[in-house]
């Protein structure tokens, strides 16, 4: 018998962005965001670096027609689930299947043969080796996706920083003073981060009577043309770290990979990531390049670009280029903190070209 415990999983309640934790979000802007984005005449959007989809999801609340794009394949899953998903949802009687060992299916062990000591404890692992394998049992395309966003932000929650970029379990388990991080969260069985998260993902489902749609590729391989394009590219700091997105979450995208995941390590490395692949948005001398070659290429529609007042290429640079394909440059500005950054004077910019 199927149980729907409605009021249990938040089933059809009214919906709800999740907040979760991913390095330049823009959840926190998701309102100033909006209000600028209303005054701009479109039906259809691409969201070409969506990322946790923070902004596909403003516009499909918009009831826009959104695309939602990124390179990272997890970043897909997580777009599929909550913009190209409308209606589907996770019962009580799904999650206790995904999270149960079936008898007689011969499991794999990977995570816990190839990632001992580096992220996870053993038992940890063990429960994300049946899991996965339950989940890419599923036909369902939206409930798969639905249950791999509840497993990436498991993840992220159980980790020191929310990064996969070091062999860092030992700050979880040594017995020394933090002054970092909650070991409590951290601490907290898999099975019930993972529980609350598929509450909040069936809180997250709408629908905006538009056919949305999910894709990860490299932007300039993307075929596809709408009205309004939303760039939130990754940021190169004038001075300061980057972020190398797919180093610091490879471990979100191997699990997207799980039966092929060991082709794409790179076994030399200690924390055991997937094997480094060229970007250009990672790339100081050459990312004024890519720029160009973005806006040239999305030339005939709006064109909205989050960016920062500390980056390179500078606003001047972006917006010089913006003029030179024909645009009206409208630039928009908010103090913003990040998180961690302990960086002053930095303000969030809207780069608006029509
Ligand atoms: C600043 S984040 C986007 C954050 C997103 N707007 C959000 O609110 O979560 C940049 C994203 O660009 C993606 N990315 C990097 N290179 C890319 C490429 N060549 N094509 C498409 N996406 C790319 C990264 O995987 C990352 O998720």
């Amino acid at each position: 018998m199927t149980t729907v415990m409605k009021s249990e999983l938040n089933l059809f309640q009214s919906y709800k962005f999740p907040r979760t934790r991913y390095q330049g979000s823009k959840y926190k802007l998701q309102a100033w965001i909006k209000s600028h984005l209303e005054t701009l005449d479109f039906e259809t959007a691409l969201d070409a670096f969506s990322g946790t989809s923070s902004i596909s999801y403003i516009m499909k609340e918009m009831n826009k027609t959104v695309h939602s794009n990124d390179i990272l394949k997890f970043n897909y899953y997580i777009a599929k689930a909550l913009i190209e998903n409308s209606d589907e949802q996770i019962t009580k009687d799904n999650f206790n299947n995904i999270i149960k060992k079936r008898e007689g299916y011969d499991y794999l062990s990977f995570i816990k043969d190839t990632f001992q000591d580096i992220y996870f404890l053993e038992e940890e692992n063990e429960w994300l080796d049946i899991v996965i394998q339950n989940i890419n049992q599923l036909k369902n395309e939206n409930k798969k996706a639905m249950f791999l966003w509840a497993l990436f932000q498991s993840c992220i929650s159980k980790r020191p920083y929310n990064l996969f970029h070091r062999k860092n379990l030992y700050v979880r388990t040594s017995d020394v003073k933090r002054n970092f991080g909650n070991k409590t969260t951290w601490d907290k069985p898999f099975e019930e981060h993972f529980y609350k998260f598929i509450k909040e993902i069936n809180s997250a489902i709408f629908d905006n009577q538009k056919n949305n749609k999910a894709y990860h590729s490299d932007i300039f391989e993307l075929d596809i043309e709408t009205d309004l394009v939303y760039f939130d590219t990754p940021y190169i700091p004038q001075k300061g770290t980057l972020t190398y997105y797919r180093d610091f979450y490879h471990f979100l995208d191997g699990l997207t990979n799980y039966d092929d995941w060991h082709k794409e390590i790179d076994y030399n490395t200690k924390h055991r990531k997937l094997q480094s692949t060229y970007n250009i948005w990672e790339d100081k001398k050459n990312i004024i390049n890519a720029f160009e070659n973005l806006i040239k290429k999305f030339k005939n529609s709006i064109i909205v670009i989050s960016y920062r007042n500390d980056g390179i290429p500078t606003i001047k640079e972006i917006s010089d280029i913006l003029k030179k394909y024909g645009k009206e440059v409208k630039i928009e500005t908010i103090d913003y903190q990040y998180v961690l950054s302990k960086k002053q004077n930095l303000k969030e910019v809207l780069i608006i070209g029509k």
